[in-house]
């Protein structure tokens, strides 16, 4: 990270990598993913969160963002909403490859397989950006020696919003390291706002149990099922509710349980 460190206007602080960006996607007006070289000394469990920033002032404005990408790969993966105006992500969705990006070094989270009792399914629930963490758990072979099964599920307004999860997943299933585990993965997308074969909330998917059905499982139990959930403040209540309703709890990196919530940060 030396050329990075060259490279910024201000000397990068301490407990902060600076790094550099290795490629960027724009998938809508207000959607766009990027990659980061990855610092040798950097470990994260798959599902955490760090502290994104640019150098492009002396006090940079930090913000979390799930990792995108799983444990062992060699890059840093991040999918991010551009927020008109946000004072991040105004500037953040202009990087280019080549560019500085700056990474706290301490990662958290509590979307971990460590949170969760032993289970035969594993569902993640997630809305809009909310996909982030668990791209980088569908892509960590500990998900699938910890599960028989593994359902994502991922609602956004519109179809074009859906694009980063399903090339995600097709690529997973193409892929010789990832591509037998993903055979125990399931993907499950729909939208709210627009003509598609699946419409509808995930919370009114569930209650109605049209979800169910359509996947050909019986609904949610405490005995066999467990549930990562990540979206708005607004999803992550409601999604709650839901889950405690068919018999799961809330549990913690030091007090595992049947389901477990990350707020999508940057809305
Ligand atoms: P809807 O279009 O009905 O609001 P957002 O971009 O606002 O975070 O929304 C992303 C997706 O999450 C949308 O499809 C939205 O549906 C859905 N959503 C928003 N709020 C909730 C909620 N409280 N419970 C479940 N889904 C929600």
């Amino acid at each position: 990270s030396l050329d990075a460190t060259a490279k910024t206007e201000f000397p990068v602080p301490a407990g902060i990598f600076a790094e550099t960006v290795t490629s960027v996607e724009h998938y809508t007006d207000r959607l766009f993913k990027f990659r980061l070289t990855r610092p040798a000394s950097f470990r994260f469990r798959s599902g955490e969160f760090v502290m994104i920033g640019l150098p492009n002032a002396e006090k940079p404005v930090f913000r979390a963002y799930s990792v995108a990408s799983p444990a062992w790969d060699d890059e840093l993966e991040f999918y991010s909403i551009k927020v008109p105006g946000g004072p991040l992500t105004e500037h953040l969705q202009k990087i280019r490859i080549g560019d500085t990006v700056l990474m706290r070094k301490k990662p958290t989270g509590t979307l971990v397989n460590d949170a969760l009792l032993p289970g035969k399914r594993l569902w993640m629930f997630s809305t809009g950006t909310g996909i982030a963490p668990f791209a980088s758990l569908v892509r960590d072979p500990e998900t699938y020696e910890k599960f028989d099964e593994v359902i994502l599920t991922h609602t956004c307004r519109n179809v074009d919003e859906l694009r980063y999860g399903q090339e995600l997943v097709s690529a997973m299933r193409d892929d010789p390291l990832v591509g037998e585990m993903a055979q125990k993965l399931r993907h499950y997308c729909t939208v709210t706002r627009e003509e598609y074969p699946r419409q509808g909330r995930i919370t009114d998917l569930m209650t109605s149990g049209k979800i169910f059905d359509d996947l050909g499982l019986l609904p949610i139990s405490p005995e066999t099922d467990r549930g990562m959930i990540c979206g708005s403040k607004a999803m992550l209540n409601d999604t709650k509710r839901v889950l405690e309703r068919f018999g799961l709890k809330e549990g913690a990196n030091n007090n595992p349980a049947t389901y477990v919530v990350e707020r999508a940060f940057v809305d």
